[in-house]
């Protein structure tokens, strides 16, 4: 199940936590990876993964810089000649209260977590089209789907992403593509993990599994919508949270 051998994947923000899960996970399956980040932030998962015996490439991708993203994307489909699977997973996250929120970090959160996947997602589509087939798996958030206080611009820039997947599923289904949302809830990552114990327990009570998520969940539910068992999946969202949010 899930095989991905001869496919070729970018994953945007595959230095650490999530992004580097899927990275490996996707190359576990036996799909070529372009492991995308700053500068050589993702040499790390890359080496993991040849050790691990699957093949990757280290790209570096500013996803906030139009240039950026054109050039690694180019560089990468010169030296692969196609792209079938694209993991828009970069994010990051500037919490404060919408009086006290400062516009340049509203600014920096939109552009990393949503316009960055306008743009990776312009940069794949047009090899994907001539492909006739594509799969866009957009990676948002629990917060998109109930909010969360302290977080307006990070709700806003991941419900952002369920209307951008779902048009988008609209616009390319008729050449095979598919565009999904993968949604995780509270995930173990140096985020979480920096929280101290009696926090962490209390965000676990939320959860009717009892637990945070693992980026090995993330990772299981990307393969998935990656694979050929998800042809005929398109325009969802598939919430990975432990039923926090039903
Ligand atoms: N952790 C959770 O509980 C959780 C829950 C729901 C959703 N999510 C979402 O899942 C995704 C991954 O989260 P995470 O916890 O794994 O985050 P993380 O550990 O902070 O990693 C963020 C990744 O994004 C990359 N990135 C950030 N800004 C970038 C930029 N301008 N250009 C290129 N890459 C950039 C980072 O690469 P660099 O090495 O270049 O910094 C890093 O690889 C995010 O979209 C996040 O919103 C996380």
């Amino acid at each position: 199940m899930f095989d991905l051998s001869g496919q070729v994947a970018l994953v945007t923000g595959a230095s650490r936590g999530i992004g580097r899960a899927i990275a490996l996970a996707l190359a576990r399956q036996g799909a070529l990876v372009g492991a995308a980040a700053r500068d050589d932030h993702a040499a790390g998962t890359v080496s993991e993964i040849a050790s691990a015996g699957g093949r990757a490439e280290a790209l570096s991708v500013d996803v906030t810089m139009p240039d950026s993203v054109e050039r690694g994307v180019r560089m990468f489909l010169d030296r692969q000649g196609r792209i079938d699977v694209l993991v828009s997973n970069a994010g990051i996250a500037r919490d404060q209260l919408l009086l006290r929120m400062k516009r340049e970090d509203w600014d920096a959160v939109i552009a990393t977590n949503l316009t960055a996947t306008f743009l990776c997602t312009q940069a794949v589509l047009r090899p994907m089209i001539k492909q006739r087939s594509g799969r866009i798996i957009c990676i948002s958030s629990v917060v998109g789907q109930m909010g969360n206080a302290g977080q307006a611009n990070y709700a806003a820039s991941k419900a952002g992403l369920v209307g951008f997947a779902k048009s988008m599923a609209r616009e390319v289904a008729s050449r095979g593509i598919t565009v999904n949302v993968v949604a995780p809830g509270l995930i173990d990552t140096d985020l979480t993990r920096a929280l101290d114990a009696a926090t962490r327990d209390q965000w676990a009570a939320q959860v009717p599994l009892g637990r945070l998520g693992s980026t090995a969940d993330v990772a299981a539910a990307v393969c998935f919508l990656a694979s050929e068992e998800a042809a005929y999946i398109t325009g969802q969202v598939l919430a990975v949270n432990g039923g926090m949010y039903m």
